[in-house]
């Protein structure tokens, strides 16, 4: 006996392909809301800024690439390739894709803390990033 795909079958494998594609646009502010809402508590700039230009006892800080300020362009630290500004008021693109930007904290993350930064972590960063004007 053959077996062939009915129609149904290949409509629901059709449907579940597209469900698989993240659907990652976002605002930063959507995104600030999710990494609050994962802590449980809400974020604080001040805390991000501290975070942000801290070394935390290894080589990197985030504002080694970034920059102290990052409304201007950053600099690679070990490669010296130019970064565009990571704060959203000085890129458009920046923080509007969810699936961007939890790629880039983990390995960032891992390269300046040598872990993953935490939802609150993440959340202090983004909330002092959306206070920046260029
Ligand atoms: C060794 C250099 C380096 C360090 C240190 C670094 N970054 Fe990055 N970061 C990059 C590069 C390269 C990119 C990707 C290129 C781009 O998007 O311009 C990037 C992109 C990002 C993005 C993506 C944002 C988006 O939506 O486009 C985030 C978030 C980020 N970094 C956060 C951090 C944080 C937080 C730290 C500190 C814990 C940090 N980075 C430290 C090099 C670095």
């Amino acid at each position: 006996m053959t077996t062939h795909p009915t129609p149904v079958l290949t409509l629901l494998a059709a449907a579940l392909l597209v469900l698989a594609v993240p659907a990652g646009a976002a605002t930063p502010a959507e995104l600030l809301a999710g990494y609050s809402a994962s802590a449980g508590a809400p974020a604080q700039a001040a805390r991000g800024q501290a975070f942000f230009q801290s070394r935390h006892g290894g080589e990197w800080s985030c504002a080694s690439c970034h920059g102290a300020a990052p409304t201007g362009p950053g600099r690679h630290a070990a490669t010296g390739k130019a970064i565009e500004p990571l704060a959203p008021a000085a890129h458009a693109r920046r923080f509007s894709d969810a699936a961007k930007a939890e790629k880039w904290f983990r390995r960032n993350c891992n390269d300046v803390l040598g872990r993953e930064c935490s939802a609150a972590e993440k959340a202090d960063v983004l909330a002092w990033l959306n206070t920046l004007k260029p």
